[in-house]
């Protein structure tokens, strides 16, 4: 038996009439971009997240970038965010010219430290980044009694989290923005690219939907400098396909997880936890073991191939070598990334598949 590790196109048979029909009525209209598919999905995400307004564009990264544009933060500003993620976050902060500063994570929880985050906060600070990581919320608990305490601002990166909660709330209602990925393997995912920003204030959406087309309220009318960052109609016609199902390949997924922790009981390696509040979507389902590149090798002969996220966190990437970051900056990040092992983790897997992988970690620890 091989496992596939991500298996995006696994939802397709079973929709596949769907697809086509929403496709097909696509193609028949003629209209491709930023048109009335979209509208339907910016009000459905929304109200799917409790957020009160949707803007989609062409993916997460652009998401997080527009975000922190519409707030005004650029040049000589600081954004406090994780060194433990995918690279979209800190780049974000980059490209609109400001510096990234990292906070060190939760050993367990591996989402942002946030008195890690809170010792950092110097009077550049603008803004906490917070990942809600692998599909449970960040220390929201924490982090916004600080964004009220030194006037910052808060943008949610839930790329990985759609659906999550944190005190019975929906992650992205949280921040002035909630920036969401539609990747093909997040846990709503279209079949190409795609992102979604949402924010409760009106006055920023219509920001945010001026950035992501040129600045333009008014065709040919540019108030702003924007970005081309427009989602487009078959993206969003596939996504309104997808999201009636997304509860329910939630909670399988929270099936798989629990029977992961059940089946790993006893070995020695550290099961996933859940934050206070949370509840988990579980985008991710990584274990820690001290042996973890013998442990990836055994599942790969085994029949389970994997991939590591993430093996070499933000502050030690090429790409960021001018930051002035060196090794031991941030040892929890540092030691997770050493130590962590997602194991597959899709709404299609079958027990029987689960049980494969258990039985495969089993027998590397005798
Ligand atoms: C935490 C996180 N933020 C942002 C992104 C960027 O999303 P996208 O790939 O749609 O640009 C991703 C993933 O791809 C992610 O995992």
């Amino acid at each position: 038996m091989t496992i596939p590790f991500l298996n995006p196109g696994a939802q397709t048979p079973p929709l596949r009439s769907e697809l086509l029909a929403a496709m097909t009525s696509v193609l028949d209209r003629g209209h491709f971009i930023l048109g009335p598919e979209v509208s339907a999905l910016e009000q459905e995400v929304a109200a799917f997240c409790g957020a009160g307004h949707g803007i989609g564009v062409n993916s997460g990264s652009d998401a997080l970038t527009l975000a922190l544009k519409s707030l005004g933060i650029g040049p000589g500003d600081e954004v406090i965010t994780t060194p433990f993620t995918y690279i979209a976050p800190a780049e974000s902060i980059l490209q609109v010219g400001a510096k990234p500063v990292f906070a060190d994570i939760d050993p367990r929880l591996f989402t942002i430290d946030a008195a890690d985050v809170a010792r950092r906060i110097t009077p550049r600070t603008r803004a906490i980044l917070p990942v809600h990581l692998f599909g449970q919320a960040a220390p929201l608990a924490e982090l916004i009694p600080l964004c009220e305490r030194h006037g910052l601002e808060m943008v949610e990166d839930c790329a990985q989290a759609i659906g999550a909660t944190w005190n019975g709330r929906g992650l992205a209602g949280f921040g002035r923005v909630g920036c969401l990925s539609f990747y093909p393997t997040k846990n709503l995912g279209a079949d190409g690219d795609g992102g979604m920003m949402l924010t409760g204030d009106a006055a920023l959406a219509k920001r945010l939907r001026m950035l992501r087309v040129h600045g333009i309220e008014r065709r040919y009318h540019h108030d702003l400098h924007g970005y081309n960052s427009r989602l487009d109609e078959m993206q969003a016609a596939i996504l309104r396909v997808k999201l009636p199902r997304l509860r329910a390949w939630n909670d399988r997924r929270a099936e798989i997880a629990a029977r992961y922790t059940a089946g790993l009981a006893g070995l020695p390696v550290e099961t996933p936890v859940v934050g206070p509040g949370n509840t988990h979507v579980w985008h991710v389902y990584a274990i820690l073991s001290d042996r973890r590149d013998a442990l990836q090798k055994h599942l790969e002969s085994t029949g389970v191939p994997t991939l590591v996220y993430y093996p070499v966190p933000l502050h030690l990437q090429k790409c960021n070598a001018d930051g002035g970051w060196k090794e031991g900056d941030f040892p929890v990040a540092e030691a997770v990334s050493r130590r962590i092992q997602p194991l597959p983790m899709y709404p299609e897997l079958t027990d029987v598949q689960v049980d494969h992988v258990i039985a495969a970690i089993r027998s590397f620890f005798g």
